[in-house]
């Protein structure tokens, strides 16, 4: 007999939504894949009349997803508001004394209060999962959980954020400004048309960089100061200096044990136009991981956008959905 799992969402923006359409038509794969049935009971927004790209069952809407945890019970919990403290901190902390697994795409959360988190879930036996937080669709965390699990890292670099390396892609290609570039970028949904900076200052490479640390190297969220720079300065006639000279210009984000030490940072760096980094081009993103004995491994795909998110947030679903609860870092 199958059992059923109650699951509630919360944030129903770009990601929450995709992902609510990804459940309802993966539901009979899921089932075949971990023999559970779920059942979406709670959906939370700031605004319940407003125009979404999904059905929403208002008798399940809390527009004060806190109420949730008072009405209903769920068994897992997706986060998909963002930022790293208010409502979304809130609820996630609130679901996780609740004994309630939780999933989510949160980055600036995870790497500012990861470790407190991490020892909620364990305090509680219910899962932390975050793969969507780092490289988007690219299943980096889990690679390194499991795949790569008993082996030695000493380095894993990359490029973690596809905002900048399709600005830094199009400055090459089409040999316009910066400010120009980008704003072809805000009209193609590639960078926010609000407030891009977060992401072309190097601020969302390095928090992904913090999270990929602990895992790699088994250490709390570091707190420590990084040599933290973005794409704000690159300059058309860089990228041509560059190009003249066989190199490329990519933005970086680099964590690596040196003489026993952590370094972790994220800053534009020259590579050689015909190494692999230097021709991971557009919105991709790319990770590699050099360890022993496996040597270095690459992954690369889209590391932004609701698609990817969601295919990696029903990862996390389904490994919780087979009952591997385990730690969210090794250093408890
Ligand atoms: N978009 C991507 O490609 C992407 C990729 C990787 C990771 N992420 C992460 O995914 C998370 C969500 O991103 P997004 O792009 O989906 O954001 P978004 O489109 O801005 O959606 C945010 C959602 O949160 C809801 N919300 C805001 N305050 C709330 C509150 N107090 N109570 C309940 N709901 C509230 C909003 O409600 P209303 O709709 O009613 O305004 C909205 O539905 C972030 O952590 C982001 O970093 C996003």
């Amino acid at each position: 007999m199958n059992q059923f799992i109650n699951i509630a969402v919360v944030g129903l923006g770009q990601v929450g939504i995709y992902l609510l359409n990804e459940i309802k038509t993966k539901k009979k794969d899921i089932e075949l894949k971990t023999g559970k049935k779920i059942k979406i009971v709670a959906i939370s927004a700031k605004n319940i009349n407003k125009k979404r790209k999904f059905k929403v069952n208002k008798k399940i809407f809390f527009k004060n997803p806190l109420k949730i945890f008072e009405n209903i019970k769920v068994d897992i919990l997706f986060e998909a508001i963002g930022l790293s403290d208010g409502i979304s901190k809130k609820v996630v902390e609130t679901a996780l004394k609740n004994k309630i697994h939780v999933i989510t795409p949160n980055k600036a959360l995870i790497s500012k209060h990861g470790d407190y988190l991490a020892k909620l879930a364990e305090d509680n036996n219910v899962n932390l999962e975050f793969e969507a937080s780092v490289a988007g669709g690219i299943p980096i965390l889990r690679t390194i959980k499991e795949g790569l699990v008993t082996n030695k890292i000493s380095k894993v670099y990359g490029i973690l954020n596809g905002t900048s390396n399709y600005i830094l892609t199009d400055m090459r290609d089409s040999k316009d400004s910066f400010a120009n570039v980008l704003k072809r970028a805000q009209k193609l949904g590639y960078a926010e048309p609000g407030n891009p900076k977060l992401d072309l200052n190097g601020f969302d490479a390095f928090a992904k960089v913090r999270i990929l640390s602990a895992l790699a190297f088994n250490t709390k969220i570091s707190k420590h100061k990084c040599l933290m720079e973005g794409i704000e300065k690159v300059e058309s006639k860089d990228i041509e200096i560059a190009n003249q000279l066989n190199l490329r210009i990519k933005l970086l984000g680099i964590s690596q044990i040196i003489n026993g030490r952590l370094f972790e940072t994220v800053h534009p760096c020259l590579v050689s136009k015909n190494s692999y980094i230097g021709n991971v081009t557009g919105v991709m993103n790319a990770v590699i991981i050099e360890g022993k004995p496996v040597g270095e491994s690459i992954l690369q795909g889209e590391g932004a956008g609701p698609g990817p998110t969601s295919s990696s947030l029903l990862s996390d679903l389904l490994s919780i959905l087979r009952g591997n609860i385990k730690k969210t870092f090794w250093y408890f």
